[in-house]
Order: C-alpha cells, then structure tokens, then sequence
C-alpha cells in the first residue's frame, strides 16, 4: 500500500519514520516534507491546505492511506473533502476537529459533559473582558479562541500582564482573528501531562505519557514555543493518574462527541494539568503533538499502518496496541530568535546517519547546494532512546552536541525535572 503524509515538521517526519517500518507500507509519500523526510520518502511540493491538488495526487497514485500531520487542514476540513471523493483518510472531520479549533467549543463540551476542567468565561466584548480580569485578580489565564500556532495563551501574574495580553489579543488583534473572542481561565497548580490517543467514535487506545517543555529557555524560562523537547514514559506520574485521566477525560470526550454528533476519529491530544484533586484538561489538540510524537512512536511496537487502517475502517476496537519498554527522550534544537522571527538557510554540520537509538526528526530544513540547511524556528528534533531516562538523555544530548549550525539554541534541561522527582523518591 502506498501512503501519503499531509505536514513537513518534526512529528511528520516521525510519522513517515514509523510508516516506513510497516510491512505492508510499499512506498511513502509527504507533502511538503522537508530535507529530511526527503531521505526516506518522496516529497511532494504541494501545499497542505491545497486539497482539490492533494486528492487529485491521492487519485492519481493510487494512495491507499492519507494521513493529516497538522491542524490547519484538518480544521479547513481536509477530511470531509478525501472522505467525499472515497479516499482513505486518517484524521477527524471539521465539525470534530473543532475541540481544537475552538476554545469555547472545548470548554462548551467540557461543562456539559462534566469533564474537569478549570473555571472559565469566553468573552468577545473587550471591557467585559477586562471588569472580570480585575474581579478575578491574577494569577489568571488568558487564551485566544482560535488557532495561534501554540502562542496564544498567557498565564499573567500579575494584572499588569493580564490587561496587556486581553489589549493585545482584543484591541490590537496579534493573531489576526483568533483573539476577538478570548477564554479567561482559572490558573491550575500542578504537573503537566500529555495523553495522546487513538480515537474511533468511542473506542479509545491511549498511547504511553510523555511531556512537553513549552518555555523556550531552562526552567521554563521565556516565552512560550511549540515545544523544545519530551520525554517519555513520565516516570514520577502513578499509572493510576493516567487511567484516572483516561476514565474521566478521553473516554468521557470521545463519548461526548459522538453524543453531539460529531464522532472523532483521529488523534485526540489531551494536555493536562495534574492538580491536587486530580487530571485536568489544558487544551484538546486534534492531531499528534509535535514534539510529542517524537518520543511516543519511538515507544510503538506494532505497525502504525495497521492502527490508523482500522480506525479508517471502522474496525479500531479489534486493534491491540503494543508499547516497547524504555525511554526516549527529544531535544529540539532551534533557530536564534525563535519563537519570535529568526534566520533561514544556516548551514547545518555533523548530521549522522540515523542509528537503532538515535533519530534526528528533521523540523525545519531544506536542501540548499546539496547542503541541509535551516528553514524553520524549530529544526531538528534529535530523539533517544534509553533503557531509562538516563540513557536516553545521556545519548540525545551527545548527538545534539555533534550538531552544529549558527546561532543553535537548545535547552540542556529535557528530561531533568522527570529524573530530579526519580532521584527523590527513592530517598
Ligand atoms: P496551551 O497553548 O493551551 O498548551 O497553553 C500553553 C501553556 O500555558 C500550557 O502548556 C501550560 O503550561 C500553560 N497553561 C495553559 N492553561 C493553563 C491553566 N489553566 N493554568 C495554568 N497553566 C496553564
Ligand atoms: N507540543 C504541543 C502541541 O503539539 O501542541
């Protein structure tokens, strides 16, 4: 079977890492791809949002299986238009993709369904906004409703920073549009967690824990990025966090959705916050996470085709799903500047062949001379994997050291806080 992947960043290239591997898997095709993918698929260059070109290709080679990458198509409805043709597409329609398009919708069904949460407004009037900003005091979450590439929340600590995000967001429109309605949300204590998980109408498979380091300087300094790196399993998490997650998020979700009409199958991320009272929901993602599926996919033991061909085919309750044991760990390097605006087209040195423990997941790169060189804040995603933590750790920043282009920023601290809570329990 021939297989086309919708995206062209780090989790895109893990998707096509993993396909590959499938027996049943003859020939693997991405579109746009980056440099490199392009050493173990065929890139395409046609846009993502460019359905009528994408389905045309699909048709035209025979493509058995589509499966979507990003958000964006997925919200634009890509779904809906390979589904209307008859071709096999993994990933859930735009009426379900809205858990993720929409704030307020996931905040809608969350109330409705009791599914924990923290306190919220959504407010599309900037003065009402405001009056219940100063009611509540700070801390206090401030999230636009649409899209906003990972950048549209802040968590203020002061009134100060909450009135100058709701300007921004409101008055002065930094996310073209997806700012003029806001959800202000009660801050949450505690440790985050993501859950990603296989998803058919209402059978679930959740994948094995990871998380996700959003600031873009250690300790989670700075402002916040797609993700700087993970690791996973989350070994100071108690299984029983996660099947409390499981039995009072996803499933409670996937169930909603299908009572809403409007069934989910794809990828349902649940970003939570492990609070005093249990798992909360941060946000929906209704796509794999990037750079999350750069240390969950490492951890899979059966064929991703397989998985994403029954839950296409209706037929996902009949899966088993199989984890390896171990860890892996993802440590992104970047461009200078990012998340803010940054160089392109950097040399990028020491690149090596990829090994049974090591995979550097290209994020954002071009082939430039016959040279890979930088195309995106995000670059690379260098992932390990270890017996434990430790080892992979240790073996993904050794290669992340071996690489080198100007102006490379990484954090040194993936991983740590996981093994700093390890080292304590065991005293
Ligand atoms: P998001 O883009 O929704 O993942 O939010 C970015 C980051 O903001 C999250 O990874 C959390 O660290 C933080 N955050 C979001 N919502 C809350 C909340 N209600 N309480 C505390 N922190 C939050
Ligand atoms: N790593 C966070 C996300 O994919 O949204």
């Amino acid at each position: 079977m021939k297989v086309l992947v919708i995206g062209g960043g780090g989790r895109e290239h893990a998707l096509v890492w993993k396909l590959a591997q499938s027996p049943k898997v003859s020939h693997v095709y991405c579109a746009p791809g980056n440099a490199g993918i392009a050493q173990m698929a065929e890139c395409v260059p046609l846009d993502v949002n460019d359905f009528a070109a994408l389905a045309e290709f699909a048709k035209r080679e025979h493509i058995g299986l589509t499966v979507v990458g990003p958000e964006d198509p997925l919200l634009n409805g890509i779904v809906d238009f390979f589904e209307e043709q008859g071709l096999a597409i993994f990933g859930p329609k735009k009426e379900a993709a809205l858990l993720e398009g929409s704030k307020t919708f996931a905040k809608d069904i969350m109330e409705k369904y009791h599914i924990p949460t923290g306190a919220y407004r959504s407010f599309t009037e900037y003065d009402e906004a405001l009056a219940y900003v100063r009611e509540q005091g700070a801390p206090i979450v401030i999230k636009a409703d649409g899209l906003a590439a990972g950048k549209g929340v802040t968590v203020a600590f002061t009134m100060e920073e909450a009135e100058e995000a709701l300007r921004s967001m409101m008055v002065d429109d930094v996310f073209s549009g997806a700012g003029s309605r806001v959800v202000i949300e009660e801050y949450l204590v505690g440790e985050e967690m993501t859950l990603l998980s296989f998803v058919d109408g209402e059978t679930v498979i959740p994948m094995v824990p990871s998380q996700d380091h959003k600031p873009v300087f250690n300790d989670d300094k700075g402002p916040n990025t797609g993700g700087m790196g993970t690791y996973s399993p989350v070994p100071h998490m108690d299984d029983s966090v996660v099947q409390q997650a499981i039995d009072t998020i996803v499933l409670p979700t996937a169930r909603a959705m299908v009572a809403e009409g409007r069934p989910f199958r794809g990828i349902l991320y649940t970003g939570l916050m492990i609070t005093e009272k249990g798992p909360k929901v941060i946000e929906y993602n209704a796509r794999f996470g990037d750079p999350e599926t750069q240390v969950v996919l490492p951890r899979l033991a059966s064929d991703l085709a397989d998985i994403f061909l029954a839950a296409v085919e209706g037929r996902l309750s009949e899966c088993q799903v199989e984890w390896k044991d171990g860890a892996a760990v993802c440590v992104v390097m970047s461009s200078e500047g990012y998340p803010g605006s940054y160089p392109k087209g950097r040399e990028i040195a020491g690149l090596l062949a990829n090994t049974d423990d090591v995979v550097v997941f290209h994020a954002g790169t071009a082939e430039q001379d016959g040279h890979i060189v930088t195309n995106g804040g995000r670059v690379l995603g260098v992932t390990a994997m270890g017996y434990d933590l430790y080892e992979a750790q240790r073996r993904a920043y050794e290669t992340v050291r071996h690489i080198s282009f100007e102006g490379a920023h990484y954090r040194t601290d993936i991983g740590a806080k996981a093994l700093r809570k390890a080292e304590h329990n065991k005293r």
